[in-house]
């Protein structure tokens, strides 16, 4: 159940909160996209004496990516088939993908689609003249399922009218799990291992954002899905503006932080999303290339994508850069590429955009369509139409500027970060993408902890997943870990810490702060601690700086990586000193830790791997362009619980899907 908003500022945190135990058969630790397919799930599944739990730091309602809604569901299959998409997310994310994870995803996705319609999301529908029907008039043409055609932006996606997206999920999957098996505004910190069964998830621990209490939950089989990282680096908005970010900002680095920390496998952690956006105000550019045709122009007024120069650029990195939809990352570096020979800044060509598509339109179908273009903000990111509004800008009349943004880590969208996980047992999948549990059966998605799994931005290698994608892979998920629990009905979870261990780890923050804060007169100036906010500057100018962040135009090198590896570390340790006064700071601690951990990933596989594979998204100076030879594989790396040690290794691509 969710706790009601806070009644007055901030709760004080107190010294010895209220401990609070469970134990469940199955734990979702997340409530977005990918937690919401399990919830709506796993019921059906579950056997009558099994129970289940799902935590979210939030409220599902509002939590996760798709808080603000969305303006259109990117993955939907129709009438295209699953090989083709494994085609498309190969190329876009430069060749390396688990194309039996993306495969089997492609053959279940539109199944979410339909039930998202079914449960009350407008979806825009064609009619049999051409024309786009969206909100209630779209219902008119049918249900996807029942044959009716959507309007597709590109190939893969569609046109929703989704601002209420997230709550329409979120309100079929409380009702499937029932209000008595969420936990609403509980943050989950750590993952807790068996203490007799080697690799074997047993549990997690968290604390309520909105009481002083610590939960500690036991469990069978887990799911983490936390969603991505936010605020690694130093984002381009400033001062009051530095809230917002392109992605989400409660997603801290949850997902990988917790799993690696037990030792699960990451896969292509070099991997980042740096999406170009509408500036400053991070509004979708999706809409505008693909279903309104815009053009970006150079600071000349040049439509630099298509020149002679462009294509050079591109042919350097054949065979995706000179495939028919250029990888995302490309697309950054030909804006880059512009920006540094100072043919910035680079613009959406609204303006000619709205006029050629106006051409064939009366004047109440061309007020619709800029309506339709004030929507596509206005259903996701509403920010950047106060901005349009701000800066008077008419699209028809005043063209915007477009600007690659921070990095951001991610599994799910345009990025393929996260966990490796297993395949599905069939076949025509390979042994080395199928991980086996210890009764030598395959549980697909499951991670390489025993029972641990994982979904959405979770799972590494397989991005372009997308809101439906994810919603998809979690319900997968469910039927998994049913599989998992009943298979190992016998099992009994043993922690190895006791309670009282667990809540000096998670509250250990508030006793230092409790310890120290009369010591100085300003609270947040402190020889003996650093408030989480001092600790969020640190973090974001050493990754700016040194990791490939925007102040060095995305590039880094052996060197700088040394250094930042090094910051980092002492990061690492200062945090046992990270002070919260009350329980949002207490968050904010975790947070922040859980970045930490996620960015040092991130910059340690961009270490290892001797190659530039995504220009666009960061170069390494050292090892400029892609070295196929040595590099057309995986980088995995796991952390070892047991001695605190990294180990960072190649692992095989197999191709599955001929070209
Ligand atoms: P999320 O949906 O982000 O959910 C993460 C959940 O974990 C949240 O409930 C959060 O509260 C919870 N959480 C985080 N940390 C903790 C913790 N420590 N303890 C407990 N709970 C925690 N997809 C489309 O199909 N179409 C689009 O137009 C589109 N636009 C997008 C625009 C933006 C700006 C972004 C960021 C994404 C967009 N996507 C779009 C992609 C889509 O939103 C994601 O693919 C999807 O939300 C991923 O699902 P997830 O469950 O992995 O993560
Ligand atoms: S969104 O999440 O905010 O909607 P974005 O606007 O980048 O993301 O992209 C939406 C969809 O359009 C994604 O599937 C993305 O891959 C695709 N897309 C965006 N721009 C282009 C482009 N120029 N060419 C082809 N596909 C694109």
């Amino acid at each position: 159940m969710a706790l009601p908003n806070k009644p007055m500022g901030e709760l004080k945190a107190v010294r010895d909160p209220e401990v609070v135990e469970k134990e469940v058969d199955v734990l979702v630790v997340g409530g977005g996209m990918a937690a919401c397919g399990t919830a709506f799930e796993v019921k059906k599944w579950l056997g009558d004496d099994q129970t289940v739990l799902l935590v979210d730091k939030a409220a599902m309602e509002r939590s996760g990516a798709v808080a603000q809604g969305l303006s259109a569901i990117n993955t939907y299959i129709g009438d295209n088939s699953p090989d083709d998409y494994v085609r498309m997310v190969r190329n876009d994310l430069m060749g390396l993908v688990r194309e039996d994870l993306i495969f089997d995803l492609g053959c279940h996705v539109d199944d979410s689609v339909h039930l998202f319609e079914e449960w009350g999301l407008p979806v825009w529908k064609k009619t049999e003249d051409g024309k786009n029907l969206d909100g209630k008039k779209g219902q008119k043409m049918g249900t996807l399922k029942s044959g009716a055609t959507p309007v597709r932006t590109g190939k893969w996606q569609i046109m929703i009218n989704g601002e209420s997206y997230k709550r329409i999920v979120a309100e079929a999957a409380k009702l499937a799990l029932g209000d008595d098996n969420i936990l609403e505004r509980v943050f989950i910190v750590e993952l807790l291992l068996d203490a007799k069964v080697e690799n074997q998830i047993a549990g997690a621990v968290g604390f309520s954002v909105r009481e002083n209490k610590v939960y500690i939950i036991k469990c069978k089989t887990m799911m983490v899905a936390c969603g991505g990282a936010v605020n690694i680096y130093q984002p381009r908005s400033v001062g009051e503006g530095k809230g917002r970010a392109w992605y989400p900002v409660w997603n801290a680095g949850s997902t990988y932080t917790m799993c690696m920390k037990v030792g699960a496998e990451l896969t292509m952690m070099e991997n980042r999303f740096t999406p170009a956006r509408f500036k400053d105000g991070y509004g979708p550019v999706g809409a505008w290339f693909l279903l309104f045709k815009a053009k970006t122009l150079n600071g000349l007024g040049e439509a630099f994508a298509g020149s002679d120069a462009a294509k050079a650029e591109l042919e350097k990195y054949a065979p995706y850069g000179t495939a028919a939809i250029t990888p995302t990352c490309l697309r950054n570096h030909l804006m880059l590429f512009e920006m540094k020979e100072g043919r910035g800044p680079i613009m959406m060509d609204t303006v000619t955009a709205l006029a050629e598509l106006g051409k064939t339109m009366d004047k109440k179908e061309l007020k619709h369509l800029e309506s339709e273009a004030w929507e596509d903000f206005l259903d996701m990111t509403c920010g950047q139409a106060n901005l349009w509004c701000a800066q008077d800008c008419e699209p028809e009349k005043k063209n915007s500027e477009i600007m690659p943004t921070e990095p951001y880590l991610l599994g799910s969208h345009s990025g393929c970060c996260g966990l490796w996980a297993s395949g599905p047992d069939y076949d025509w999948v390979p042994d080395a993408y199928k991980i086996k549990a210890r009764n030598g059966k395959i549980y697909k998605l499951m991670t390489t902890v025993e029972g641990l799994f994982t979904a959405g931005d979770g799972v590494g290698g397989s991005g372009h997943k997308f809101s439906s994608g994810s919603h998809s892979e979690g319900r997968t998920t469910a039927k998994q870990m049913v599989r998992f629990a009943k298979d190992f009905a016998d099992f009994t979870p043993t922690l190895a810490q006791s309670n009282e261990e667990l809540v000096d780890l998670v509250y250990k923050p508030v006793r230092t702060f409790l310890d120290n804060c009369e010591y100085t007169t300003a609270v947040d100036i402190n020889p003996n601690y650093i408030k989480p906010e001092g600790m969020m500057y640190r973090l974001m100018k050493a990754t700016h700086e040194y990791g490939a962040g925007t102040a060095t135009y995305y590039q880094t090198s052996s060197k700088n990586l040394e250094v930042v590896m090094d910051l980092l570390q002492t990061m690492r340790e200062d945090c046992d000193k990270m002070a919260a006064g009350d329980l949002h700071e207490l968050m904010r601690a975790w947070e922040i830790y859980h970045r930490i951990w996620t960015v040092e990933a991130h910059l340690r596989h961009i270490q290892y791997r001797k190659e530039t594979r995504y220009p666009g998204f960061y170069y390494q100076a050292d090892h400029p362009g892609q070295d196929d030879e040595n590099w057309f594989c995986f980088v995995n790396s796991k952390y070892d619980p047991k001695e605190a040690k990294w180990d960072i290794f190649k692992k095989e691509y197999i191709k599955i899907i001929p070209d």
